[in-house]
């Protein structure tokens, strides 16, 4: 179905403390989409029945997560009077709608998808069995989007499935039942860096177990650790005056995905651009402790805001709990909404709206 409101709908499992590659790889836009005044509704879904489906033996740290997450959201300047905060698990909708749709998703269709493939793996389920819960997943993710009605899905690009297989639940559900459900939109960032920002030590991803994150809650002396400790240049670059690398460089992936020019007027003025920084690099004569010294500033300028906005949420956590709780009433009004709908589409409303969602 076509829209002319444009809703966005994103979220996140709630499993541990954000860091930089979330925040440069989605946070960051979706801040950005708030102030913009362009979208009729943004939605974030905080997504606890999610990430039950790999953590059913462990429910109290998603417990503990919700909560972090929403002090990570606002922290990064999120505005509650702007965007919808809420708990999946609070919208019975979002159940029912996933039970409607596992009918048009075949078994072979799920066993396809990359994501859920290396997820399967990782988690060992390849050999201790297969949860249903945890291979369902995607369905369940198609319910949180078309409920919401979103045609504009801010992801990262591991998420591409899950927007490709909500577009074929939907193809499949208005050409059966009729035009009903609205068709989703993926919306990725464009720079490569941001869009997978390495872990400090050049290792793929950022992850806990890995111990090579920056987090959004990190203090200043932290963050000066990890750059200043586990990231490593370029091995050829010995002597200052030695040419160097910027390619597979792990502080020059991170200057590509955060520094702008003003970060150069205020902090390296010798340069006006990054290309100019990285010419200077390649030829030689410009050391790593400079290069270092740059991106722990440009780091510290953007998570001091955020942490002086933590810390003022921090003190006031009962706030954080009704932001979550009226969220998640506004939220229950619209997923009930299309619930009725996809009812009503099914022939199978046998009583109205209040008495059959
Ligand atoms: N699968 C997403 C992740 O792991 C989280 C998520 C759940 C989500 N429901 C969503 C993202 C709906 C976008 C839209 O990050």
């Amino acid at each position: 179905m076509e829209q002319n409101k444009k809703i966005v709908l994103t979220g996140d499992r709630p499993t541990g403390r954000l860091h930089l590659g979330h925040y440069i790889g989605s946070l960051k836009q979706r801040v950005k989409m708030q102030n913009s005044g362009e979208f009729d509704e943004i939605n974030i879904l905080i997504a606890d029945d999610q990430a039950l489906t790999d953590n059913y033996d462990n429910p109290k740290k998603i417990r503990e997560n919700i909560i972090n997450l929403a002090l990570d959201y606002l922290s990064v300047g999120l505005d509650p009077e702007k965007v919808n905060i809420c708990v999946q698990s609070c919208l019975p909708a979002l159940h029912s709608l996933t039970f409607y749709y596992t009918n048009l998703v075949t078994t072979a269709r799920l066993s396809r998808n990359p994501t859920v493939k290396a997820e399967i793996k990782m988690r060992g389920f390849a050999d201790e069995g297969l949860p249903l819960g945890f291979f369902s997943y995607p369905v369940s993710q198609a319910a949180d989007i078309t409920a919401f009605n979103a045609n504009i899905v801010p992801v990262g690009d591991d998420q591409l499935p899950m927007i490709e297989q909500t577009r074929e639940i939907v193809e499949k559900f208005n050409r059966i039942y009729g035009e009903t459900l609205v068709m989703p939109e993926a919306v990725i960032p464009k720079n490569e860096a941001q869009r997978r920002l390495p872990g400090v030590d050049g290792k793929a991803k950022m992850s806990k177990s890995l111990g090579n994150c920056i987090y959004l809650s990190d203090d200043s002396k932290t963050v000066k650790n990890q750059i200043n400790g586990k990231m490593f240049t370029d091995p050829m670059h010995l002597k200052i005056s030695d040419p160097g690398h910027t390619e597979g460089n792990v502080v020059f992936t991170y200057l590509d995905a955060f520094c702008t020019n003003e970060h150069f007027a205020e902090y390296l003025p010798e340069y006006s651009n990054l290309e100019e920084m990285k010419e200077h690099y390649r030829r030689g004569g410009l050391g790593d402790g400079v290069c270092k010294k740059f991106l722990i500033n440009i780091l510290e300028e953007i998570l001091s805001p955020i942490r002086s906005r933590r810390k003022k949420w921090e003190s006031d956590i009962d706030t954080v709990y009704d932001i979550l709780a009226s969220g998640n009433i506004k939220a229950r009004e619209t997923t009930n909404t299309t619930l009725f709908k996809v009812k009503n589409a099914m022939k199978i409303d046998y009583f109205d709206y209040n008495r059959c969602t």
